[in-house]
């Protein structure tokens, strides 16, 4: 059994490398994207020059975000020397990773880029600081964090904004004779929110043309916001609601994105709760509470430790494809390395650019990073 998978195995990959040359003869494929997002607060305990970089393509500055009055870049003299090392570390390394700056990010709030993208003469601010920033410190592309846009009117403008910035980008790459920036947005798990009071979409033609690709944040689907029942923050598949990564990646695709603009996010973290009655712990179980975390979080290492710690029960959910531990009334939901790897072939079978994940320093001594790696190249 386990001889006769292997030689399959063996050969869809080898029949799937000769497709593969023979797609190369009429176009270059896009190249494949393993993203993760490095968060600068951690940069004295995790230096940039300590990433595993043979795990990945890309790796994003988090985060970088413009004056809310200027709408400009104002580096401080504390952070230039981390935006150079960043990126001067990263190319050092063996092999190279490519370096974006995000910009933005969750506490950033939605008001300051619906302001910057709201008139052509604070997007060009904007822009043309972004691309001086980029260049200056030494990245190869820019990353749009905006969570989120909050009506139709701006989902527009993040669309002239996106237009203009690649025009800006080109423009500038022509002018100095290099390579173009990499543009690139981190999205809701959706193309539209369908769950929201405020219905809109995102200006799907706009990043076909414009962007290289976005990072569809496919986690956060049950949280400390819902205390009532144990949730799988990550599933894939739901077969209760839309809910989902399957849902969400296939959205974006029904709504005219090209799959090679599409990446899919993954998080090395998990979400926790606490369980109403012990007895009763599977996905969905009543609960009264958050369990062990800072607001119910406990990042991918701390879920081993817990687990080691408390001999919790681990569980692989084939339905939902997540990972879950339990110990008395605490629970954690979670991607482990089956359904990390289960998600990255998932992913790779829907024909998208790669995966990211959030957060590169959350995982414990690269394990979790290594198997979606090996996943995406045995894919299928
Ligand atoms: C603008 O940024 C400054 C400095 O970060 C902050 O103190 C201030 O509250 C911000 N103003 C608004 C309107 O967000
Ligand atoms: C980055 O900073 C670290 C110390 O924080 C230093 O050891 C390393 O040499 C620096 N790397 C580069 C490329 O400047
Ligand atoms: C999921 O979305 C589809 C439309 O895309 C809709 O027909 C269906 O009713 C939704 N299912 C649930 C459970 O909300
Ligand atoms: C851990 O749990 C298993 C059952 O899940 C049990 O057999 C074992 O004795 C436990 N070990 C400790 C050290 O509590």
């Amino acid at each position: 059994m386990a001889n006769f998978s292997f030689l399959n195995l063996l050969f869809i990959v080898l029949f799937s490398t000769a497709a593969v040359e023979v797609a190369v003869v009429a176009s270059t494929p896009a190249a494949t994207v393993k993203g993760a997002y490095y968060p600068s607060w951690v940069s004295s305990s995790f230096p940039p020059s300590s990433i595993e970089t043979s795990l990945f393509t890309h790796i994003l500055y988090a985060f970088l975000s413009p004056s809310n009055s200027t709408y400009k870049f104002e580096v401080s003299d504390s952070t230039a020397p981390l935006l150079s090392n960043f990126t001067a570390s990263l190319r050092r390394k063996n092999p190279p990773v490519k370096t974006l700056i995000s910009i933005g990010g969750a506490s950033d709030g939605p008001t300051l880029f619906a302001t910057i993208a709201s008139s052509a003469s604070t997007r060009k601010l904007f822009i043309d600081s972004s691309i001086e920033v980029a260049r200056r410190y030494g990245f190869d592309g820019l990353d749009l964090d905006w969570e989120m846009p909050e009506n139709p009117k701006q989902m527009t403008d993040l669309g002239l904004l996106f237009q203009e910035w690649r025009s800006a980008i080109q423009r500038e790459a022509q002018a100095t004779a290099r390579p173009p920036l990499l543009l690139t947005a981190a999205v809701y798990f959706a193309v539209d929110f369908f769950l929201s009071g405020t219905y809109r979409m995102y200006p799907v033609a706009s990043i076909n043309q414009n962007l290289d690709w976005i990072n569809a944040m496919c986690y956060d689907y049950h949280g400390s916001w819902d205390t009532s029942a144990t949730g799988a923050q990550a599933a894939f598949f739901d077969p209760n609601s839309n809910i989902s990564s399957n849902y969400g990646l296939r959205s974006w695709i029904k709504a005219g994105l090209q799959r090679k603009k599409l990446v899919m996010g993954l998080p090395l973290y998990g979400r926790t709760w606490k369980l109403k009655d012990p007895n009763v712990h599977g996905i969905g179980a009543p609960a009264v509470g958050l369990g062990p975390g800072d607001d119910g979080v406990l990042i991918y290492s701390q879920v081993e430790t817990f687990n080691k710690e408390n001999n919790a029960t681990v569980k692989y959910d084939a339905t939902t494809v997540s990972t879950y531990s339990f110990q008395g009334t605490s629970w954690v939901g979670y991607d482990g390395v089956v359904s990390t790897a289960t998600k990255v072939r998932l992913a790779r079978a829907l024909g998208l650019r790669g995966y990211f994940f959030w957060a590169l320093s959350y995982d414990k001594e690269w394990k979790i990073s290594t198997q979606a790696s090996r996943a995406w190249i045995y894919g299928k």
